[in-house]
């Protein structure tokens, strides 16, 4: 039942509503090319009856026995499926307690067959029943099985979205949906994911991109969406590929359900065309394969400041092909404007690389040198001592007297003479979070009059994001003897993969080099309308820099320069899932906050629903101690973040507390 990756077959499963042999099936299905057969554990049609006698005292097994199949088959090759009539959101009191009766048998017999997954429809709207019984039953067990929530990737509510204009009001009336209900207590849950059932209809692409961001596990191909090619082959239109082609992206498993509808070919064919476009599937660009395998993995942001880094660390920064020649670029047009050609034989500029490493920037400033034919003074400032052998091996092997290693933290440096250009590269996936705006601060007084600094400035973008997957990431870092909650306060970098970015991402902090105001604090309050309903799990991090005119380099996916891998974005997690409704507005107040020891963000922020009854809140309440920067021997302190508290209160109940809030929040109109 193991899902493949990209290269390796896909994982296939067969759907059956009523199986009366299982061995015999098992057997049949695997003949045909399946990997694992879907099915019900007890007989479809057998409705128990848990209150009224005598059917609630029927004697005799209720279904089939384990022994039917070993229990590795039962164990790796079976999916079950719930019982089709249970209702446990049902308003008749009996058939809601017969079906909660029913629902924890059946979960109970999936545990002891031990499933690989077990499959349980979403009905309708309404579904806290089933939520609870499921989560009391996760709860209470040591379960390895995953629970496959099945769920149509048209839903209901989105054709309603479509066609009736100022609906959406009335769904929050309502409640809210069934599969925003359902995001919200299934987040902090790895054991429930999704299993989207795709039909003839495909929703738009914004749509399509939502549900991408769930954590879908399988994917359900009835046969009546394929078309029949000339040959009479099953075939997908292309709007259906481009969707299998993202879901192979995810490692979904695909299940197959419903008759053959090629008669003159056999089920074999379905399976055939899906490896055939598994085959077939788009290359990956250079930053997916260097991707690869970092999907959705969460990495504590690197601080160069207070750590040295590792040689493999450096090694990995300059497998880049795209940052160092854009620094190349930059300084090639930056000394083609500072030195006219009668003065390329005599004008020397004083370029000082600032954070050398290994020495990339002094090899590509060099190589920039050359191209423009002008004479260059290098100076590699470097306060890794490790690094700085590296440094005085290349300049005894390679650059000799043109480039002198200073081995310095360059804040502490006094330099011999001052410098036309400074070359640094400090910037974190969030642009200043290893502490650039204060290392070039420290350095400026040696930079002339006119020097320019490359890069010259850069900003941070921030984005709401939803992801349950990222929620349950954060969530497995529980450590002993540490709040559980503390590894929601501190951001990660991490390849984003399964999530769904809600709203374009927002201009955050920027900082301008050389600068005249050296206070690096920052406040910014940034406000999204969101367009879909979702579950806000988290704000998704980026940045852009200028190097030199219009010489960039950006992670922000919109201008994200093409083929750079360096840097990956930053991810700063919220602790309790907040669900949202289209029209909502999601507003965030961002700071940089640095009191002369440390550096640290603090962030807080409003939902206001766009109804006018409910807002809610997740503010900040202040946290020491997340991430530090040392800066030489102070300890500089990132502190990221604050916790987030979630209100969700009607105006006519409302404390002075929450009304100082509302209209502490009510501000954010005026700021953005
Ligand atoms: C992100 S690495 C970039 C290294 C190299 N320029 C490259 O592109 O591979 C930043 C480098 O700056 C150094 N660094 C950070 N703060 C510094 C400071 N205040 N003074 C000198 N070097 C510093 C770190 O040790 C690290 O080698």
């Amino acid at each position: 039942m193991a899902s493949g990756g990209a290269g390796s077959r896909v994982s296939c499963g067969r759907d059956l509503s009523c199986v009366p042999e299982v061995a015999d099936t098992l057997a049949a299905v695997a003949k045909l090319g399946f990997d694992f057969l879907c099915m019900p554990l007890f007989h479809p049609r057998f409705r128990r009856e848990y209150e009224l006698v005598p059917a609630k005292s029927r004697p005799g097994a209720q279904t089939r026995s384990d022994l039917l199949l070993c229990g590795r088959d039962w164990n790796t090759l079976i999916v079950g499926k719930l019982s089709p009539w249970i209702e446990t959101d049902s308003e008749l009191t009996t058939e809601r307690r017969n079906s909660e009766e029913a629902l924890v048998q059946e979960l109970n017999f999936c545990a002891y067959l031990g499933l690989p997954a077990f499959m349980i429809p979403l009905r309708g709207p309404h579904c806290a029943n089933l939520a609870r019984i499921l989560l009391n039953h996760i709860h209470t067990g040591h379960h390895s099985c995953m629970f496959w929530i099945h769920v149509p990737l048209l839903d209901p509510e989105d054709t309603r979205e479509d066609l009736i204009e100022n609906e959406s009001s009335k769904q929050m009336d309502d409640g809210g949906n069934d599969e925003k209900t359902w995001a919200c207590f299934s987040g902090g849950f790895s054991l429930l994911c999704e299993a989207i059932e795709i039909g003839a209809d495909l929703p738009s692409d914004t749509l399509i991109d939502k549900w991408l961001g769930e954590p879908i596990k399988a994917a359900i191909l009835p046969t009546s969406i394929f078309l029949t090619n000339k040959k009479g082959f099953p075939v997908l239109s292309k709007a259906h590929q481009r969707v299998i082609f993202r879901l192979f992206k995810l490692e979904a498993q695909f299940i197959f359900t419903g008759a053959n509808r090629h008669s003159e070919k056999d089920l074999r064919s379905y399976l055939q065309y899906l490896e055939y476009l598994n085959q077939n599937r788009p290359q990956p660009n250079a930053y997916e394969l260097f991707a690869k395998g970092y999907e959705d993995y969460l990495q504590s942001p690197l601080q160069p400041l207070m750590d040295n880094l590792e040689s493999q660390t450096y090694e990995v920064f300059e497998k880049d092909p795209i940052k160092y020649s854009q620094y190349q670029q930059a300084v090639y047009r930056c000394l083609l404007d500072r030195v006219p050609e009668d003065q390329m034989e005599t004008n020397v500029q004083v370029l000082m690389v600032l954070g050398a490493g290994r020495g990339p920037l002094v090899n590509a400033s060099l190589r920039a040198a050359k191209q423009a034919k002008r004479k260059l003074r290098v100076y590699a400032v470097e306060k890794n001592p490790n690094a700085v052998v590296t440094l005085e091996n290349w300049k005894f092997e390679e650059w000799g007297d043109q480039v002198t290693v200073v081995s310095c933290d360059m804040r502490e440096w006094t330099a011999p003479e001052k410098a036309d250009i400074i070359v640094s590269e400090l910037l974190g996936s969030f642009g200043d979070n290893e502490l650039s705006p204060e290392c070039l601060d420290g350095a400026q007084h040696f930079l002339k009059d006119d020097g320019i600094s490359i890069p010259c400035s850069y900003t941070s973008f921030l984005a709401p994001l939803s992801s349950s997957k990222l929620y349950n990431e954060v969530r497995g870092c529980r450590e002993r003897d540490k709040d559980p909650e503390c590894h929601f306060e501190t951001p990660y970098v991490v390849r984003l993969h399964n999530f769904h970015q809600l709203a374009d991402p927002k201009p955050c902090f920027t900082f301008v080099h050389p600068t005249s105001d050296m206070n690096n604090n920052r406040y910014q309050c940034l406000r999204f309308l969101i367009g879909c309903n979702s579950v806000l799990h988290g704000f998704a991090g980026y940045f852009e820099a200028t190097l030199y005119k219009d010489v960039t380099l950006s992670i922000k996916p919109e201008t994200h320069s093409p083929g750079m891998f360096s840097w990956f974005p930053i991810l700063f997690p919220l602790k309790q899932p907040i669900p949202l409704s289209s029209g909502d507005n999601v507003s965030v107040r961002f700071w940089r906050c640095n009191n002369g020891k440390k550096v640290w963000y603090e962030w807080s922020g409003h939902v206001r629903k766009h109804i006018p009854y409910f807002s809610t809140f997740f503010f900040s309440i202040l946290k020491k101690n997340v991430l530090s920067c040392n800066m030489n021997k102070k300890r500089y302190k990132t502190v990221i973040f604050l916790s987030d508290i979630f209100y969700k209160i009607s105006q006519d109940k409302l404390t002075p507390f929450h009304k100082s809030m509302l209209q502490y929040a009510g501000n954010d109109d005026h700021d953005t």
